[in-house]
């Protein structure tokens, strides 16, 4: 009988240092899956065209008023950013500028680019500036538009004008980047931009937000 109990307790004994869980340190609690397992946001491009010199209703202005709105932009979604460049420079007179934009649109013409982007497939979004010309884009703006690979991506105008609105020409960019998709865009007043442009970045903040930014 005391041999059998010996047996048992030697067993016990054993059994109970050999156990695992007395020489394991405490389990980690489950790790939920973090914030940063969120998928990487979509890749996004700010494209902007805008002219410095003598301009409508602000004097001579070094930084475009559509370039101001572009690097607002930018900064709040982390896009890049990318400036059309015409291979012939607009004119800084004012006066002068809109004669040849005028020539421009009545000839339908599409002025050289000086610049092109080369890795434009990696962007699936592209947020497109322009200041309005004669109530229309730009013709340099449709030249780059016609020069991409615009299928499947989204692009979402914004323009600066002597007022605060689109001119509704917008609405045919599909037309010019084929395969594209445009969203709901923003007009805003180019001499803002120069004079209080605190209050146009919250404007801009408020639509980027309203897009889902
Ligand atoms: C050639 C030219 C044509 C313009 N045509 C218009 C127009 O039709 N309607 C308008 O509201 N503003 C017009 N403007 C004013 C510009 O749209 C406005 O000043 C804009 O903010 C300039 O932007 P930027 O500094 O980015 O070039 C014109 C300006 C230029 C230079």
């Amino acid at each position: 009988m005391k041999k059998i109990f010996l047996l048992l307790l030697m067993i016990l004994t054993v059994s109970g240092c050999g156990s695992d869980t007395q020489n394991k340190p405490p389990a980690e609690p489950e790790k939920v899956e973090s914030a940063d397992k969120t998928p990487v946001p979509p890749n996004i491009l700010v494209v902007y065209f805008s002219r410095t010199g003598e301009e409508y209703n602000v004097g001579r202005i070094t930084k475009g008023n559509t370039a101001i709105v572009a690097e607002f932009i930018a900064q709040k979604v982390g896009a890049d950013i990318f400036e059309i460049k015409p291979e012939t420079p607009y004119p800084d007179e004012y006066e002068l500028c809109t004669e040849i934009a005028k020539q421009e649109l009545e000839s339908n013409v599409r002025p050289e680019l000086a610049n092109n982007i080369e890795n434009l497939a990696q962007y699936d979004t592209i947020f497109l500036g322009y200041p309005i010309w004669w109530s229309d884009l730009p013709m340099i703006v449709y030249t780059f538009l016609e020069s991409g690979d615009f299928s499947g991506k989204t692009i979402i105008p914004f323009c600066t004008s002597a007022g605060d609105y689109m001119t509704g020409k917008e609405t045919a960019i599909p037309n010019h980047a084929t395969g594209a998709t445009i969203r709901e865009g923003l007009g805003l007043k180019g001499k803002r931009c120069q004079e209080e442009p605190a209050a146009v970045k919250k404007d801009v903040d408020a639509w980027l937000t309203g897009l889902g930014y």
